[in-house]
C-alpha cells in the first residue's frame, strides 16, 4: 500500500484527489493548518477515511514534522493562496505560501529523505508533486501553450508560481528528487470556491432561478480560459508521479471559452437569457488581465495517456445543477 501525504487538503483539488487515492487503496493523509480549521469539520465528513495532520506552509518545521510523522511514498503539493485578486491585496503572503512556500516543501523533503544517488538510484524515496498554473503564462507568447512557452505571469500569484515552479525544477536537477510540476489549466467542479468566477456564475443562476437574487454582478466577460473538469486534473497529477523519471506537464481540454459563453450557457440551462440579469461593475476588474489561456497537452496526452472526460456544456450543467440542488436543501432547511 502507497502512502500519500496532501497539501491543501480543504480546498478543491485536496478533496478529489484524496477520494481519487483512496480508490485506489492509497493510505492518504491531509496536512491541515490553523487551530480551528473552519473547513476541518466539512473534510473529515467527506473524507472520513484521511487521517489530518497539522502543519503549514509557512512553518519549516512543521513540514518536517509531518513528513517523519507521515513517511510518504508521494507528497503532492495544493496548497497556496490561489484565488489571483487576493493576490494583489496580500502580495508578500501570497509569495510567502504560493512561492517560498514550495521551497520549503522541498527543502523538507531533501532533509528528511536525503539527495543525491547511490548505485546509480536515486536515495530520495519520496515523489512529489507541484501544483503549478497556466497562470504562469500570463500575456502570452504563443497559443496555444505547451510545457516551452515562455512565462509572462501578471499578479503576484502568477508570479509566485514561476518561482514554485523553477524551484522545482531546480531541486529536481540539483539533488536528484523526484519532482514534478504539473502546468494545470482553469479546472472547475461543485466544490469550485464560490470566489472564482465559473461557480459565482453557477451560484448566481441557481439563486436568480429559485427567485433569491436578482442580479449577477461580474467583471471582465471577455477573459477566455480552457476549463476542465477537477475530478480529471487530480488522474493526471497521479499520473505525473507514476513514470520512470519526473517531468513537467501541461494540462488542459484544448478548447476555450469567454466568460460570457460560460454564464450563457448557465443561464440557457434553467431557461433564462444571460443579458437580463448579468451586469458588469470595474469592480471586479483586475489591474493586469489574463485574457486568453488555451491548452497544448500534447505531451500529458501522450505520455501519461490522460485525456478529459468531461465537456465545457457538461461542465457547466453539473455546476448548475449541484447549486441548484444545494439552494433547494438550504430553502427546505429555512436557511435563505
Ligand atoms: P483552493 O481550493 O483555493 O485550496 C487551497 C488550499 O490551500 C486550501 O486547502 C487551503 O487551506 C490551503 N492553504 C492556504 N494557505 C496555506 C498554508 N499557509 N499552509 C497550508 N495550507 C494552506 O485551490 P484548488 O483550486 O484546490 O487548487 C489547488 C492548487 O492548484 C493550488 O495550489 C492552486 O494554486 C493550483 N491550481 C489550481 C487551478 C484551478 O483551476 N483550480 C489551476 C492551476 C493551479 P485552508 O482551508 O486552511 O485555507
Ligand atoms: N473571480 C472572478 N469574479 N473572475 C471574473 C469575474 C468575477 O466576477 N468576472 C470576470 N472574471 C474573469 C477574471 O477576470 C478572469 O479573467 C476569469 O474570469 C477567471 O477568473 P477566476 O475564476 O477567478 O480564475 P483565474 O483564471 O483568475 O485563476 C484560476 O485559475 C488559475 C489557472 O489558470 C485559479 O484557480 C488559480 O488558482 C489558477 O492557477
Amino acid at each position: 500500500m502507497k502512502t500519500a501525504l496532501i497539501t491543501g487538503i480543504t480546498g478543491q483539488d485536496g478533496t478529489y484527489l484524496a477520494e481519487y487515492l483512496l480508490q485506489l487503496g492509497y493510505k492518504v493523509y491531509g496536512l491541515i493548518r490553523g487551530q480551528n480549521n473552519p473547513k476541518r469539520e466539512w473534510v473529515e465528513r467527506l473524507l472520513p477515511d484521511v487521517e489530518l495532520v497539522h502543519g503549514d506552509l509557512l512553518d519549516q518545521a512543521s513540514l518536517i514534522a509531518a513528513l517523519e510523522y507521515t513517511k510518504p511514498d508521494e507528497v503532492y503539493n495544493l496548497a497556496a493562496v490561489s484565488f489571483v485578486p487576493l493576490s494583489w491585496n496580500q502580495a508578500e503572503l501570497t509569495g510567502e505560501v504560493t512561492g517560498l512556500g514550495v521551497l520549503r516543501m522541498l527543502e523538507a523533503i531533501r532533509i528528511v529523505g536525503g539527495s543525491g544517488r547511490r548505485n546509480g538510484q536515486r536515495v530520495n524515496p519520496i515523489r512529489f508533486y507541484q501544483a503549478s498554473s497556466s497562470e504562469m503564462f500570463g500575456k502570452v507568447r504563443e497559443t496555444p501553450q505547451n510545457e516551452r512557452t515562455p512565462f509572462h505571469p501578471r499578479s503576484p500569484y502568477g508570479v509566485a508560481k514561476v518561482y514554485g515552479h523553477y524551484i522545482t525544477v531546480n531541486y529536481r536537477e540539483s539533488y536528484d528528487i523526484y519532482a514534478c510540476s504539473g502546468i494545470l489549466f482553469n479546472h472547475e467542479s461543485p466544490r469550485r470556491g464560490p470566489e472564482f468566477v465559473t461557480r459565482k456564475i453557477s451560484m448566481g443562476v441557481a439563486r436568480i432561478k429559485l427567485g433569491k437574487q436578482r442580479e449577477l454582478v461580474l467583471g471582465n466577460l471577455d477573459a477566455r480560459r480552457d476549463w476542465g473538469f477537477a475530478g480529471d486534473y487530480v488522474k493526471a497529477m497521479h499520473l505525473m508521479l507514476q513514470q520512470p523519471e519526473p517531468d513537467d506537464y501541461v494540462v488542459g481540454t484544448g478548447e476555450s471559452h469567454s466568460v460570457r459563453e460560460f454564464a450563457e450557457l448557465a443561464f440557457a440551462y434553467v431557461g433564462l437569457d444571460w443579458r437580463d440579469y448579468v451586469r458588469t461593475d470595474p469592480r471586479f476588474m483586475r489591474p493586469a488581465e489574463v485574457d486568453h489561456l488555451l491548452a497544448d497537452a500534447t505531451k500529458a496526452r501522450t505520455v501519461l495517456g490522460w485525456r478529459p472526460t468531461v465537456s465545457f456544456r457538461e461542465l457547466v450543467e453539473m455546476m448548475v445543477e449541484a447549486d441548484l440542488r444545494l439552494e433547494r436543501e438550504k430553502a427546505a432547511r429555512g436557511l435563505g
